[in-house]
């Protein structure tokens, strides 16, 4: 019999495909979310966070773990993620046993906003991406800054809008994610990280850049054999044609789209100030 993913004895049903929002399909489907700028970005958050066995890291807003899981793998530093939707810890959960990597990482249901950890827990305080997410950017920043310990770092890649998109387009693509999606300038992200505790580190920008057709298509194709697999045959079809069409609105807002790796240092109270840091 044809199942449900994971879950009921039902198969899954072309309709249902049709009416489920974004966010409920992604879930179906269990797509990784990567940080912006993808495997690069891990590489980059290693060696400019200067990760290696004996550090304690945090990465807040952890979605499924693909980055935490990422960087355990290669750095072999301890880490918790965290994540406020408790549906997304235990996926991280799952994958991380699957993948053998629960004797250095673990996953946590927390609000980043106020966290249960005490001052100084972490060497390294990371995100790849999760704060644009985050409703009240200000209250985040200070509460990593209180759990990095005194000449500890925080880093995040955040995409943001190096040319104004048409309204049209931002229209369309809060109607795909049904969140309103806040046209942030690269100035932005850096007022956030504004804090008496926290001294540029270093950063690296680059273009989000697009996709082309053949490469969306080709995508969706492998993304439904790969996930769907107990679909029906019309509910994966349908599932194809979503994903194109969502697919294709991303990727037109790719365009207008960098992405910022900011990484701060957090100096100590009553630290000797500096000029040319
Ligand atoms: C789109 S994901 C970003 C994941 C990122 N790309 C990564 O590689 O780690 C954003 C995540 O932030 C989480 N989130 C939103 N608000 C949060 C909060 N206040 N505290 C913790 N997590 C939060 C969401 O549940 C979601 O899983």
């Amino acid at each position: 019999m044809l199942m449900r993913k994971n879950c009921s004895m039902t198969p899954v049903t072309a309709e249902e495909v049709r009416s489920w929002p974004y966010v409920k399909l992604l879930a179906m489907l269990g797509e990784s979310n990567l940080p912006p700028g993808g495997l690069d970005t891990v590489r980059r958050l290693i060696l400019d966070c200067h990760l290696g066995s004996d550090v304690s890291v945090l990465h807040a807003g952890c979605n499924a773990g693909f980055l935490s899981r990422e960087i355990a793998r290669r750095s072999g530093c301890n880490i918790i993620g965290i994540d406020i939707s408790a549906d997304m810890v235990e996926a991280a959960r799952r994958r991380m046993v699957v993948e053998e990597l629960d004797d250095i990482l673990s996953y946590e249901c927390q609000d980043m906003r106020s966290m249960s950890f005490v001052d100084n827990s972490f060497d390294v305080v990371l995100s790849g991406g999760a704060l644009a997410f985050v409703d009240g950017h200000t209250r985040a920043i200070q509460e990593w800054v209180r759990v990095t310990r005194p000449y500890g770092l925080l880093a995040d890649a955040e995409f943001y809008y190096h040319t104004q998109p048409p309204k049209s387009l931002l229209q369309k693509v809060s109607e795909v994610i049904e969140v309103e999606v806040p046209c942030y300038p690269r100035s932005y992200w850096f007022k956030v990280f504004e804090h008496e505790l926290l001294q540029p580190y270093c950063v690296f920008d680059a273009e989000a850049g697009a996709r082309s057709t053949t490469e969306i298509k080709e995508y969706c194709q492998r993304m439904a054999d790969y996930a769907a697999t107990d679909w029906t045959d019309s509910a994966k079809e349908v599932l194809i044609e979503r994903l194109v069409d969502i697919f294709h609105v991303f990727n037109e807002n790719m365009k207008y789209l960098s992405y910022s790796i900011l990484v701060f240092r957090r100096v100590n109270t009553g630290d000797e100030p500096s000029l040319y840091t």
